[in-house]
């Protein structure tokens, strides 16, 4: 159903009678003047409460050679040590570092997360050092995505890790984009919202720096690589953030070391020469860094992250995974909907028939899911079934020779057995025998002692007993 308000009161609309306006083109909005005050003017204000009772996350990711002063810069940046180890040359492949902070200035609260390369542009071959990177981003942007498909969703409470801006650190050369800049850059464009810097700026003198910047720039556009520009539609802003835009890249330079300079103490650094004040305008672009990234533009660039490139990896995901905006036909979906439940002669409101397209495609989705599901389940099956069948066969052949080798061994023995009872036949013959012929010696033996003389058989026995003496 929609509710309409006219003279007569307010119209409730069903789906099939919804004048066409409704269906996709733009309600015509009349302005009406208030007689008296209501209140929704303080709705600015409960924003502000809201996000302020909320707290703030705002990521950032530093992309340069090690030792160009990312951490220094970071540090300058907020005011504070962020304890970050430096980095050694000998890194096999380029990492990267995330640390999160909770920061607090006034009662606002930020929870500051800071991604830093490491060994970036140190290695030999470095035509996939952006790959991490990349990798990285996406990953944030995947969980993220996950979070939003729950059924529970609590972004609410979710550490929003996606990164909001990408400070792309470029050596103070005076020469021209490294290899390794344009293509990193030109990889990150469409997924970050990148702003050049050019690190350790009092290295490089006034004019050389003026022609940098500019052969920087021009490079960066011949090479179509998209770097964020501070939104000029807000009129409060615009003539800010157009000046600034005209100042990239930002020439910084970092430190925390505090000098005397006149009575007051100032960040700078200290040299044979002179001093390089780092919140000073005519020495570097430090101030104007800190005003565009954090005091004007954080929320544009947080607003620019979703709306823009996060949009942009959802919407490929989502098309990845088979989702479409438009059915067969090449009709939007929700209008393909209507028509098919106008047809039905079926009432369904304008909302119902939204809701009812996604839910159809997740159907779909869960059907083509299911269907694979259990092809692969069968598949898995067969494949069990043909490999028990073939073990069995394995494990019955196996059975058979041991059978056939049981039998032989058995014939054996059986042989063995009645070899051995036959020689034991035979000896128990020839036992028989020798009993006999014993016994008949013996006989033999005393019928001859029987007839021997007694004198004579006394005198041996004499003569025995004296030898044994
Ligand atoms: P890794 O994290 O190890 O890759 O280094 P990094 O890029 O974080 O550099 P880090 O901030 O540790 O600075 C490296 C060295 O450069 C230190 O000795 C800093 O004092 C010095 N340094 C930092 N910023 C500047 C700068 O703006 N100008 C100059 N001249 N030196 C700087
Ligand atoms: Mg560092």
């Amino acid at each position: 159903m929609l509710y309409q308000w006219s003279k007569r009161g307010w119209k409730v609309w069903a789906a099939s009678t919804l004048p066409y306006s409704c269906l996709g083109q733009k309600e015509s909005c009349r302005s009406l003047s208030l007689t008296g005050h209501v209140g929704f003017d303080s709705s600015p204000d409960q924003l502000v409460n809201k996000s302020i009772n909320q707290g703030f996350c705002f990521n950032i990711l530093c992309i340069g050679e090690t030792g160009i002063g990312k951490s220094t810069l970071i540090d300058t940046l907020f005011n504070t040590h962020f304890d970050d180890r430096v980095a050694n040359h000998f890194q096999p492949n380029v990492r990267l570092k995330a640390q999160t902070y909770d920061l607090h200035e006034s009662n606002v609260r930020l929870k500051l997360t800071i991604v830093n390369t490491v060994g970036f542009g140190d290695q030999i071959n470095k035509e996939d050092s952006y790959q991490p990177i990349v990798d990285y981003i996406d990953a944030q942007f995947e969980a993220y995505l996950q979070e939003e498909l729950k059924i529970k969703r609590s972004l609410y409470s979710y550490h929003d890790t996606r990164i909001h801006v990408c400070l792309y650190f470029i050596s103070p050369t005076g020469h021209s984009l490294k290899t390794l800049d344009l293509l990193t850059m030109k990889n990150l464009d469409s997924k970050v919202n990148i702003i050049p810097v050019i690190g350790k700026a009092d290295t490089i003198s006034k004019t050389e720096l003026q022609k940098f910047k500019i052969k920087l720039m021009s490079e960066l556009v011949s090479n179509g690589v998209q770097i964020y520009q501070f939104p000029t539609e807000d009129e409060t802003i615009s003539k800010i953030n157009a000046t600034m835009n005209g100042h990239l890249p930002f020439a910084v330079v970092g430190s925390l070391e505090e000098v005397k300079v006149g009575n007051k103490m100032v960040k700078a650094r200290q040299y044979p020469w002179g001093i390089v004040q780092v919140e000073n305008e005519h020495h570097c672009d430090f101030v104007k860094l800190r005003e565009m990234l954090i005091c004007t533009n954080m929320e544009d660039l947080r607003e620019q992250t979703h709306t823009r490139h996060y949009e942009l990896y959802r919407r490929c995901k989502l098309e990845e995974m088979g989702f479409r905006d438009t059915g067969p036909e090449n009709k939007p979906v929700r209008l393909a909907l209507l028509k098919y439940y106008a047809d039905r002669k079926k009432s369904v409101s304008h909302s119902q028939a939204t809701v009812e397209s996604v839910q159809e495609t997740y159907e779909a989705k869960r059907h083509e899911f299911f269907g694979e599901l259990q092809r692969r389940e069968e598949e898995m099956r067969q494949t069990f079934v043909q490999r028990v069948k073939e073990k069995e066969a394995i494990l019955k052949e196996a059975e058979r020779e041991l059978q056939a080798k049981f039998e032989h061994l058995k014939r054996l023995h059986q042989e063995e057995r009645m070899k051995l009872e036959e020689k034991r036949k035979l000896l128990e013959d020839e036992m028989i025998v020798f009993s006999k012929r014993k016994a008949a010696t013996e006989l033999l033996q005393a019928q001859a002692f029987a007839s021997t003389p007694t004198v004579s058989l006394k005198k041996d026995k004499d003569r025995k007993n004296s030898s044994f003496m």
